[in-house]
Formats: structure tokens, sequence, C-alpha cells
């Protein structure tokens, strides 16, 4: 087992190289349209939370695979410029992960994930970190659900908090839904997880009741324009969104995602925690791309005052 600095946060989680056009409008089935050029710009859940959280000054190492491919050396490179620690990286004889990307006229996007080096990522991988430097990890669903697992588990052995952002949507067993501290769905996942309607805040709020039912300790929903709820035991707090010009969608929730385990590992309270991934999300979106759209700390700040 490598030996490590002490650093905060660990990602278990999935590296992907987005493959996007903008195009005016998604297609219909069977349906040629013309859009811009494809740019090739680094993506993933895991890679993008993970990078979120550095660029903000977190300490953060990644857990992952990438192929030995081009796209590999690219995803590599990009988060070690960005100070992500890469050493729990393998390179795989499978394809780095790929999403194909379709951002319309109105900054939304449609997306096709190829998984590639991703769907390797085992269990007896996430032995292969010292749990114990860390104090807070991220999980999301782009890695096989039993890697996901086991990670979560290492880290409650190990004293860990975890967050569990369970994008992209898909049920869970309530085994996994009991580890983590966090649980952030977005509307969508929400609705997937729980098999109920979501629609608006008191819909998310009852959902979210339902997975406390399933040992779920607090789950934070993420409202998108309409900001983000917390809900636990004791309370339902509503954070109120930021308005700004949206570009481009993509990456928002990571942003969320890196913006508040970064507030979390200042000691910040959850309302504060969640206010900064609230601000990390709409400042997100108004820039093109998964991680060249992500905030640092700088312009967090400023956004702030
Ligand atoms: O959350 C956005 C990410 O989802 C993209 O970067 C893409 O890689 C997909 O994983």
């Amino acid at each position: 087992m490598p030996d490590v600095p002490k650093r905060d946060v660990l990602v278990v989680g999935s590296l992907n190289a987005d493959l996007v056009v903008r195009a005016p409008r998604f297609p219909g089935p069977g349906e040629t349209i013309s859009g811009e050029n494809l740019q090739v710009i680094p993506g993933g859940k895991g890679a993008n939370q993970a990078v979120a959280a550095a660029r903000l000054g977190a300490n953060v190492s990644m857990l992952g695979r990438v192929g030995k491919d081009n796209f590999g050396d690219f995803l590599l490179n990009n988060l070690q410029s960005n100070h992500v620690n890469t050493q729990f990286i393998q390179r795989d004889d499978a394809s780095t992960g790929t999403a194909t990307i379709i951002v319309d006229g109105n900054g939304q996007n449609s997306i096709v994930l190829s998984p590639g080096a991703n769907g390797k990522v085992s269990a007896a991988d996430v032995e292969y970190a010292s749990f114990s430097s860390f104090s807070l990890l991220l999980l999301q669903l782009e890695i096989p659900i039993l890697t996901v697992l086991r990670a979560a588990e290492r880290a409650r052995e190990h004293g860990l908090r975890v967050i569990l952002n369970p994008a992209p949507a898909q049920t869970l067993p309530d085994k996994l839904i009991a580890l983590a501290d966090f649980l952030i769905p977005n509307e969508t996942e929400l609705s997937l997880l729980t098999g109920m309607e979501v629609t608006d805040t008191p819909s998310a709020e009852r959902a979210a009741h339902t997975l406390l039912g399933h040992g779920a300790k607090t789950v934070i929903v993420t409202l998108g324009s309409k900001g983000a709820l917390i809900v636990d035991r004791a309370s339902s707090t509503h954070v109120d969104a930021f308005k700004v010009d949206v570009v481009d969608t993509t990456a928002a929730g990571d942003a969320f995602i890196g913006g508040f385990a970064h507030a979390l590992s200042e000691n910040e309270s959850l309302k504060d925690a969640v206010r900064r991934g609230c601000a990390c999300g709409a400042l997100a979106t108004t820039k093109f791309g998964a991680q060249p759209s992500l905030p640092i700390k700088e312009e967090v700040e400023k956004f702030l005052k």
C-alpha cells in the first residue's frame, strides 16, 4: 500500500473525456441536425467533483481507472494541473470512459456514457488507498455499485464522512443509503430512488422523508433554479438559488458537491456549506463545458459578496 501525505478529500469515481457538441436543439429520433465543432473536454462526475473541491483549496486525491490511451493521458494531466493527487488512478486495458454530450440552445444537456475503464474500478481497487489519511469521501454512481458500496464501508471503518451523489439516477440498496452521511440527489434522481413524483419543493420534501425511512441520515436535494433543500429527521431547510445567465448546465451538480465538500472540510455549518454549493453550481452554469466551468475560490468569494 503506497504511503501518502495526509490529504482531506478522497473521490472514488469516474473520469470521462466529454465529447461535446453545441446544437440549437436536441435531434428527434431518426433526425440529423448540424451543430458546432466537436470539443473534447475533461469530465466524469468523479473527476469533476475532485477538481471542483481542489479549485477551492481542498486537498484532494482521486481513485479510479483510465485507459492506456490519449484520453487517459489527457485526463490525468488535467487532474494533476488542478493539484489533484492521481496516485490511486490505474491505467486499464479498456478504453478511457467517454460521455457524448449535446448542449442545446438553452444550456440543457443530454448525455450518453460509454463507461470503458470506469466499469473496471473494482472493490479490490478500493483497498489500495489508505482511507485513514482522509476525512471525507465523495462517491457517485458512474463506477460499479459494489465498488461504491465497498468504498462507503471502508470509509465507515476509518471514520470518514461520506457524501453520496446518486448520479446517474439508479435505485440503491438500503445498506448503501445508510452508509452515507449526506445523500445528495437532484429531483430526477430523488424520484427514481423513491418511485415518487418530484416536481416541486413540497414533493421533494416528501420523497426525502421516504429516504430517511430507508436509513438516510441527511438528504440534500438540489433543485436547480429553485435552490436546495436540506432534510433530516429534525427539520427541513430551504436554501435559495442564485440567479445567473445559464450557458451550459453540465457539471453544475458536480460543482455543488465540490463546493459543499470543501465547505464541510472547512467546518462551515451545514446551511452555509449548502449555500456555497449552490453558489458553485450557479457559477458553473455560466461557462461552457464540465471542468472548465468549475469556479476557483476567488470567483466564489466575489460572487457571494
Ligand atoms: O455531471 C457531468 C458529467 O456527467 C459530465 O462531465 C460527463 O462526463 C458525465 O459523466
